[in-house]
């Protein structure tokens, strides 16, 4: 996290340990309420649109156990879904008597918008993807799903969790009704803290799953009255500490820019992936023509728990995918545990090459 993240959030704490919970709160009312301007202006979405969540997870299930889907509805996914949704496809399809059906991967790996638009028909109750896999540097086509969703009329939900914070997310160039995702990843913002956008034509008729008395006002004995906008789905106590830090994190990319991180971090995950080449022990693991800044390899003959212990004793943090965060792909490709590097805008390629190495060095 930035500096500026960790500011936000320590004197939130000290206000709140200083004056008490609710008087920090409403202290920096205009501060926290900007917070859903900042998320709506970098998706290009409107800020009644913007729900905030404790982690992309739980913004993700708000959209898709909100959804009313009649039975024998199909629901359509990628192979790199990633586990928590593909999960709760599982469950709802068994509570519900759904159909879960997997679009295929095209010749490089990404999912075959050619295949998806085949298989639409009058059936198919949601179309969800995963828009870059938890395991690797794929950026599946979100915007071209979007096209093909909103040609056949189907809600078109898309974790974008590791998507945003690296790459331009524009809700009306992606075409989707729902967008999940997480502060603390590409971000930079701090841990348990997350967003839902909903489509605002949604708003009209999308019930939460789970309500409280915040996005449901008890009205009258026997009624209760829907909030308006998306914080429909949110629930009354809040952490307002990581809020700041969240909002203060978005901020910091909007004064980067977008665009230039996006540049930033390409050229870097293309430095490491080329680096990365020249040892013939490592295979990288990326599909897909298009790649983001999660480098994903393994390394003949090495146990990745391993390495990321002896690189981290070096001082270079690299992080592990396994099978089943990912269980489609993964089995489909044979892919063990893989180990992972993921370079931000701040690292140089001088770090990368010392990183590399240094890695060469724990085979
Ligand atoms: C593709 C994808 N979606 C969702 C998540 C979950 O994000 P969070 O931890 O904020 O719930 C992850 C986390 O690794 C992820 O990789």
């Amino acid at each position: 996290m930035p500096d500026r993240v960790v500011d936000a959030i320590v004197n939130h704490t000290i206000l709140e340990s200083q004056i008490g919970g609710y008087e920090a709160q409403a202290r920096q009312s205009v501060a926290l309420d900007q917070v859903y301007d900042t998320v709506a202006g970098h998706i290009g979405a409107k800020r009644h649109e913007i729900a905030l969540m404790e982690n992309a997870t739980v913004a993700w299930c708000h959209a898709f156990y909100a959804l009313p889907l009649k039975a024998k509805s199909r629901i359509l996914t990628c192979e790199a879904e990633y586990a928590a949704n593909y999960v709760a496809f599982l469950h709802r399809a068994k509570r519900d008597d759904l159909i879960i059906e997997v679009v295929p991967s095209d010749a490089t790996g990404a999912l075959d918008v050619a295949a998806l638009e085949a298989t639409m028909d009058e059936n198919v109750g949601l179309v969800a993807i995963t828009w870059i896999p938890t395991n690797g540097g794929l950026v599946n086509p979100a915007a071209d799903v979007g096209k093909v969703a909103r040609k056949y009329n189907v809600p078109y939900l898309l974790d974008a969790c590791q998507a945003v914070g690296q790459m331009r997310t524009d809700v009306e160039t992606l075409g989707c009704d729902f967008l999940s995702a997480t502060g603390r990843k590409f971000l930079r913002g701090p841990r348990g803290t997350g967003f839902l956008y909903v489509r605002d034509h949604w708003l009209e008729t999308l019930e939460p799953a789970m309500i409280d008395h915040f996005g449901a006002p008890w009205t009258a004995r026997d009624r209760y009255q829907l909030r308006e906008d998306a914080r429909r789905f949110e629930t009354w106590e809040n952490s307002y500490a990581l809020r700041a830090g969240l909002g203060a994190a978005i901020e910091y990319a909007d004064t980067i820019g977008i665009d230039k991180i996006e540049a930033r971090v390409s050229h870097l995950a293309g430095f490491c992936r080329e680096q990365l080449r020249q040892n013939s022990k490592i295979n990288l693991r990326d599909i897909g023509n298009h790649h983001c800044a999660i480098v994903s390899f393994t390394a003949d003959g090495a146990n990745p728990a391993d390495i990321v212990d002896k690189m981290g004793k070096a001082g270079f943090v690299l992080g592990t995918s396994c099978a089943s965060s990912t269980r489609l792909d993964a089995e489909r490709r044979k892919l063990p545990t893989m180990l992972r590097i993921a370079p931000h805008y701040y690292n140089t390629e001088e770090e990368i090459f010392r990183a590399i190495e240094q890695l060469v060095k724990c085979l």
